[in-house]
């Protein structure tokens, strides 16, 4: 009877101990947009392994440039229609509860911004050609009318001035009812070169750290010290509502920094979520992980 009654007590209480055990969980973020050879943004979606996409890359933007998207072999945004199945892929993705986010910068291109105004100016192209502006059957809307849910900053050239600006233009539109999203792709020497002064900013919803590319703050041959310790420098120094621990999905995807499924699920996921911050993973990019199943081996662990 006592056996029993224990039992039934423990049946009981499982669902609470799921449920904590669920609070802890993160999701995966993939960069999808780079390599004509990775699925459509749709396929991506639904794999039902990722819980935010963003769309690489708005390569040209800023100092009065007319602002240039490139999708690699999916599709030339130039040419009216021709990405207009992209458009329908965030809109797959956010009936299945994915956010899409337009990913500007990236590690080749034109851009910087040039003061204030040319951030404001920014600010407008986005929120009228990607977000929730201007009319949704636009011809200056290459993907259509799909409404993308935020901008990601992956800053990686040119000046760090006026990115503050940029943020808060983009997290003032959320007052016409739908949030705007700002999400970040710093490198992981603290504090980024590029985008410490926008982090300081604390509107960041998500910041999904390099750590990459960075041997002194990244996983190198057994060592996971100096990840670790650089992991809890980004969650302590800064303000953002989640962060992402980034990585490549392959090791060819980046110069240095991959780290073997086994060590991440075994040794680092349980160290870096103790951190109240933590929000998940995040993958450059969904080519590479076509290339090496990453995103499948960690996603029950994630
Ligand atoms: C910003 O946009 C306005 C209106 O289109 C334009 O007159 C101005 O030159 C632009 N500023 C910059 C810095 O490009
Ligand atoms: C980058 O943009 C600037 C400003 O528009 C321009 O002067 C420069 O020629 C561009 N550089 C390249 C490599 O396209
Ligand atoms: C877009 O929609 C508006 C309002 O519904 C309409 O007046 C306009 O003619 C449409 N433009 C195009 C290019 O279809």
């Amino acid at each position: 009877m006592a056996r029993k009654l224990l039992f039934v007590a423990q049946l009981l209480l499982l669902p609470f101990l799921l449920r904590t055990a669920a609070a802890r969980r993160g999701g995966i973020t993939v960069y999808w947009g780079q390599n004509g050879n990775e699925g459509t943004l749709a396929e991506t979606c639904a794999t039902g392994r990722f819980s935010y996409v963003n769309i690489a890359f708005l390569y040209i933007f800023g100092g009065g440039q007319t602002p240039r998207l490139n999708l690699a072999g999916h599709c030339d945004p130039s040419t009216s229609g021709s990405c207009s199945s992209v458009g329908d892929g965030i809109r797959a993705c956010q009936r299945r509860g994915i956010k899409a986010f337009l990913s500007i910068g990236g590690g080749v291109g034109n851009y910087s911004l040039s003061s204030r105004e040319d951030a404001r100016n920014l600010s407008v192209y986005l929120w009228q050609t990607f977000l929730g502006g201007g009319r949704r059957n636009s011809t200056s809307r290459p993907l259509g009318s799909a409404v993308l849910d935020g901008v990601d900053l992956d800053i990686e050239l040119g000046s760090s001035l006026y990115y503050d600006d940029l943020v808060r233009f983009l997290k003032s539109y959320s007052r016409y009812g739908r949030r705007v999203f700002v999400t970040g792709a710093p490198q992981c020497p603290f504090p980024d070169r590029l985008l410490g002064e926008a982090l300081k900013t604390s509107l960041f919803d998500f910041v999904w750290v390099q750590f990459y590319n960075n041997p002194p703050c990244q996983y190198s041959s057994g060592n996971i010290d100096d990840l670790v310790n650089s992991w809890r420098v980004w969650t302590s120094s800064v303000n953002a509502r989640r962060i992402f621990l980034g990585l490549p999905a392959a090791p060819e995807a980046a110069g240095s920094g991959f780290i073997p499924p086994d060590v991440l699920t075994g040794q680092i996921l349980p160290l870096i979520k103790r951190s109240p911050k933590y929000g998940g993973v995040m993958l450059w990019s969904k080519y590479w992980d076509d290339q090496s199943g990453y995103s499948t081996s960690i996603v029950g662990r994630v």
